[in-house]
């Protein structure tokens, strides 16, 4: 659930976006608090001149989400969870390949988790897991594939967008999504719900 909360004291627009790059930094505790909660700020446009004035920015941050234990994926075998949300294409699955992938996690960094909906006009790739490639599709709608192995890259078919990446943390043997990299189709934002 979201919330609000006002920072003080107010900031530049220059002071801003610092302190929104230091939220990358903050400590797993900080973060914990953080996760998906919308923070406003007041920013101040055009500082020095007679039109300042202070405005409220809101800064969403993506939840952190627990997915499922490393423990239990067995190689090959997607598993599938909702994210960000519940809401429309939020479908996404998480399997551990047996290779590296990009921004895999676990031992062999194998394990990584994609969007389900095809970049191109929505296709939906469940079920299209393809263990011999390490791939997804092909889409059932005009047969586009992505590369599981370098960040859902497209190989071949209609879209020319990579498959949105879950980014995974893993914490003992728990592993919580708590991003996504790429645009979910349908969305012009990945957080509207
Ligand atoms: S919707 Fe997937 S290739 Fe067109």
């Amino acid at each position: 659930m979201s919330q609000d909360m006002n920072t003080k004291p107010t900031m530049t627009r220059k002071q801003a976006a610092k302190a929104v790059g230091h939220k990358c930094l903050v400590s797993r505790r900080n973060f914990l608090i953080g996760a998906g909660v919308t923070t406003t700020i007041m920013i101040t446009l055009d500082p020095g001149t007679p039109q300042a004035q202070q405005v409220p920015a809101q800064i969403t941050e993506y939840p952190r989400k627990f997915i499922t234990k490393l423990s239990s994926l067995k190689q090959d075998e997607p598993f599938d969870f909702s994210y960000p949300d519940e809401g429309e294409y939020s479908d996404n699955m998480i399997v551990k390949m047996g290779a590296q992938g990009g921004g895999g996690i676990g031992p062999d960094k194998d394990v990584v988790a994609f969007n389900y909906a095809c970049t191109h006009q929505g296709g939906s790739l469940f079920d299209s897991y393809k263990a011999d490639t390490k791939s997804m599709g092909a889409c059932p709608l005009h047969l586009s594939t992505y590369d599981l192995t370098r960040h859902g890259i497209l190989i071949s078919g209609q879209a020319y967008q990579s498959l949105p990446q879950i980014l995974l943390e893993l914490e003992g043997d728990d592993i919580y999504a708590t991003g996504i990299f790429g645009l979910i189709y349908g969305r012009k934002n990945n957080l509207q719900g």
